[in-house]
């Protein structure tokens, strides 16, 4: 079947045969389209059905709400076309084109520890690598003396293409961990792998709400430096949640980009109670409001499994679309 993709800026035509989804059918024809479990579970790959039969096999729960399957939402992972159909996407195509993925070594220029369970770890990209990334994607790093890879999300904005920094959870295992606290020295060669990931900001304009926990927070101060330099001032709301005061780091830093962003909000929450009175307490979903979701508001959310779950139906709660939240999760370490 043939079906017509509608992206907010081109539409491309691809050829669905019977018994594939139409996100492996767009993938086949080499058209990328956003999404990340590919198994109906996470909802990112939503589109709107504006003519044709496209159906999501029944009998299963789908992040969707009634309504929005009646007004034709499905998830491309799950959808399959019955006949020629007419899909609308709500982001542009060219979001996609990602910068190549390279695999190189950088230098390791710099560890400081934020806080006692939070490193940043700065890295330098060799000058013969041409290495550029969009803000919200995230590289793989391998542990120095080890085959074990982690992923971490750039901290830096995709300006800084040879600087890099990642704000990284140090535990009390765990490969990564073990190599911060124990070994790590500048002028150490990492392999790195990347750019990866389709998490960052979907073109779509209005106020901005970005949800992070823990080192959450990464892809969003690279999203932020990314947003300081568009000139619509629609509102940004950013909640940072840890579990403990002591987790907290970088709050020097997001009080200095306040000074010079007059549209960003910074909300700060610790699950345990604090004797600190500029701080919530509660974890950081428990605090939206209907006031943080105004008109057009798109949502990004990065933090724990559990964290995305609860935010996702919080803010659906609070009637926020489904194609207006974008997130992406802690990959397990
Ligand atoms: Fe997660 Fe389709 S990719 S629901």
């Amino acid at each position: 079947h043939c079906v017509r993709l509608k992206f907010a800026d081109t539409i491309k035509e691809i050829q669905v045969p019977e018994g594939v989804s139409v996100l492996d059918a767009a993938a086949a024809a080499g058209t990328r389209m956003v999404h990340q479990c590919g198994i109906g579970t996470c909802g990112t790959c939503v589109g709107r059905v504006s003519t044709g039969a496209v159906s999501m096999p029944e009998g299963r729960v789908y992040p969707l709400r009634r309504d929005e399957i009646a007004a034709g939402m499905r998830l491309l992972c799950q959808a399959h076309a019955h006949g020629d159909a007419e899909v609308e996407l709500d982001y542009p195509a060219a979001m996609l084109d990602d910068n190549p993925v390279v695999l190189t070594a950088v230098k390791l220029t710099g560890l400081n520890w934020l806080a006692d369970t939070v490193a940043e770890l700065k890295v330098a990209v060799p000058k013969s690598v041409s290495f550029s990334f969009r803000a919200g994607q995230y590289v793989r790093l391998r542990v120095p003396g080890t085959d074990e890879w982690r992923s971490y999300s750039m901290a830096s904005g995709e300006r800084s293409k040879r600087r890099l920094a990642f704000t990284i959870r140090v535990l009390p295992q765990g490969a990564m961990s073990e190599y911060l606290r124990e070994r790590a020295a500048v002028g150490d060669e990492i392999a790195m792998e990347g750019p990866l990931g389709s998490f960052g900001l979907s073109g779509q304009s209005g106020p901005i709400l970005l949800l992070a926990g823990g080192t959450g927070l990464a892809p969003m101060l690279s999203i932020l430096e990314s947003l300081q330099t568009v000139r619509d001032r629609a509102p940004i709301r950013l909640v940072f949640g840890c579990a403990r005061g002591r987790d907290l780091f970088h709050l020097d830093e997001l009080e200095g980009r306040r000074s010079f962003m007059p549209n960003l909000s910074v909300r700060v929450t610790v699950d345990e109670p604090l004797e600190r009175t500029d701080l919530l307490c509660g974890n950081p979903v428990d605090t939206l409001t209907a006031d943080d979701i105004t008109p057009g508001t798109s949502a990004y959310l990065c933090g724990p499994p559990a964290m995305l779950d609860a935010a996702h139906a919080r803010l659906q709660e609070l009637g926020l679309p489904r194609e207006r939240i974008h997130s992406e999760q802690f990959l397990p370490s």
